[in-house]
């Protein structure tokens, strides 16, 4: 990994002829002109609707099209969805040509574009296709984030919080005063703390067969709202992936109270501040019927249990509790309370 727009030139400007850019209508007007370079790209729609295999089938007959070879590069310069999918579709053609990624929302600096997890959303259900497999560079670039639009930069947030909640109360703490008092300067080194945080895990597990199954907390409830959301709103107008996981933190968090005896205080603590990032959206909360078969599908189960990962306090996390559906429903209950 390498921080500065400074490293992501030189490494252009290094591999200038065999490198194709793939970028979304936003990350192509604010994001490709800072390369100050005119390299060949491949536009995608943006937002998470477009995160499937019809998008991939595009990018792979435009790599065609384009000549690309495994020695060719894609550079996937976008969010969460442009970094999964482009990874996806890189390490599926020609099987597997070389990628690297410049990760341009908060969220996919300090998560999607961190760990080698690549994939498309499926049939409605979220990463369903994918694959496990490292870029070879991945370039964080805090200064992209000058154009990210606020309601995005919270999504980020949002994961920041999940990494301190998982596995360090001070991270936790430094990342929830940051965004109250919004001090920019501190926000590259909070970047690079939760990367570490995230880092660590992947290291460990690679495979997702144990503790990076921690970075999952919020994540059972969180996509399987997500899912619901864009199944029933119109284009571009479902929950985001970082407000859907909030609220899915509330949620695994009042299990965890019941479960592996989070306290009241830090339920309360918690629930105030993320309840604060998502208050607009309490009318959408779904109701468990709703959720129920995505979370019955949820990659993460075993023996057909629904799997969440459980807090016992703020810095520590366990992995593989099985929830009933009664307890899910008391959750979603007591997170509409909040209201
Ligand atoms: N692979 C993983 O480990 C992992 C982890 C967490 C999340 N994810 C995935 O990440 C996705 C969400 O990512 P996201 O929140 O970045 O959403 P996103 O990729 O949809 O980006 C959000 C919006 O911001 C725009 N944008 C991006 N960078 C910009 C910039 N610098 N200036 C202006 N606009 C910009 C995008 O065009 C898009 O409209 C989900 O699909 C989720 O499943 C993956």
């Amino acid at each position: 990994m390498k921080n500065g727009l400074k490293h992501l030139k030189k490494f252009i400007a290094e591999h200038e002829e065999s490198i194709i850019v793939l970028v979304d209508k936003h990350t192509y007007a604010l994001c490709y002109p800072l390369l100050h370079l005119n390299l060949p790209y491949i536009l995608v729609p943006y937002g998470e609707n477009y995160k499937n295999l019809n998008s991939c089938e595009y990018i792979w007959k435009k790599l065609v099209e384009l000549n690309a070879n495994r020695e060719t590069t894609l550079l996937c310069l976008g969010g969460g969805v442009l970094c999964d999918m482009g990874a996806f579709a890189g390490t599926c053609y020609q099987r597997g040509m070389s990628l690297a990624l410049a990760p341009t929302s908060l969220l996919a600096m300090v998560d999607a574009s961190i760990g080698g997890k690549n994939g498309v959303d499926f049939l409605g259900f979220k990463n369903y296709i994918g694959t496990f497999s490292k870029p070879s560079q991945t370039f964080i670039c805090p200064k992209f984030l000058n154009t990210l639009p606020y309601l995005e930069l919270v999504n980020g947030y949002v994961e920041m919080l999940k990494h301190g909640l998982i596995a360090d109360r001070l991270h936790y703490d430094q990342v929830k005063l940051f965004f109250l008092k919004e001090r920019h300067e501190l926000l590259p080194q909070l970047i690079y703390d939760s990367i570490g945080i995230k880092t660590q895990l992947v290291e460990e597990d690679f495979r997702d067969l144990g503790v990076r199954r921690r970075l999952n907390f919020g994540h059972t409830i969180g996509h399987a709202i997500e899912a619901n959301s864009l199944s029933v709103s119109e284009e571009n107008q479902a929950l985001s992936h970082g407000v859907a996981v909030a609220l899915g933190m509330v949620v695994e968090s009042y299990i965890s109270h019941k479960m592996t005896g989070l306290s009241s205080d830090q339920l309360n603590e918690i629930s105030t501040v993320l309840s604060g990032i998502v208050k607009s959206v309490y009318n959408e909360i779904p109701e468990i019927d709703e959720l129920m078969p995505y979370l019955k599908r949820d990659k993460k189960n075993h023996n057909h249990l629904i799997n969440c990962t459980l807090i016992k306090q703020i810095g520590e996390a366990n992995q593989d509790y099985e929830v009933e559906e009664d307890l899910i429903k008391a959750g979603l209950d007591y997170l509409k309370s909040l209201k």
